[in-house]
């Protein structure tokens, strides 16, 4: 028998592992222009901005610093709370550091802007977000996001690190999924 093909499960492919490769590339670019003559300490936000950041960390060009971040919104099934436990903090100090955020998605903003003023408090030169996808139609709070990739409409997806249930991260594709997968 043949082995799964975890696309099977999608009822459409979004964005392919080109498309996005593509698009990081841009993001890389004007991150570079922009930071040119500061050092830059990326955050990602585990686990959905593993693949963001590996891509988008490689596809720059200037010396950058990477730290971590786990967060937990609580809240039921796939909405976001707005109330946000720090499950893993930084290692780096922040006093005077640049520093950028990345996000896999924004979708009602709420985690993002609780844990940007979280590190905003931390005394550093500046605090920018970078996300590869984001959901206008779902926003509830505003926010200021300096880099977005694509912005896409309000449907759960998964694939280039976004799960469902823990599964479809390894998706090198970000697409939707098929109702016959949750229903
Ligand atoms: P908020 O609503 O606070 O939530 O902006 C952001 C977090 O919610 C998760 N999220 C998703 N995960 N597919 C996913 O796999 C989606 O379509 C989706 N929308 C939101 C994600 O963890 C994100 O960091
Ligand atoms: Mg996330």
């Amino acid at each position: 028998m043949d082995a799964q093909d975890v696309k099977d499960d999608l009822e459409e492919v979004l964005y392919s592992a080109e498309e996005i490769q593509t698009r990081i590339d841009e993001l890389a670019a004007e991150i570079d222009r922009d930071y040119a003559d500061k050092d830059v300490l990326i955050v990602g936000v585990l686990k959905g901005a593993v693949m963001v950041m590996a891509d988008l960390s490689r596809a720059l060009k200037s010396h950058v610093s990477m730290d971590w971040m786990a967060v937990s919104s609580y809240g039921s099934g796939t909405k976001s709370s707005g109330v946000v436990r720090i499950l893993k903090d930084l290692d780096a100090d922040l006093m005077n550091r640049h520093v950028l955020i990345v996000e896999d998605i924004i979708d009602s903003g709420l985690t993002l802007s609780w844990l940007k003023a979280n590190l905003e408090s931390r005394g550093p030169a500046s605090v920018e977000i970078c996300t590869l996808l984001r959901k206008p139609e779902a926003a509830k709070v505003e926010i200021d996001v300096k880099y977005v990739g694509m912005d896409i409409p309000n449907k759960f997806v998964v694939g280039y690190g976004l799960d469902f249930a823990e599964k479809y991260r390894n998706l090198d594709c970000i697409g939707i999924l098929a109702p016959h997968v949750y229903e």
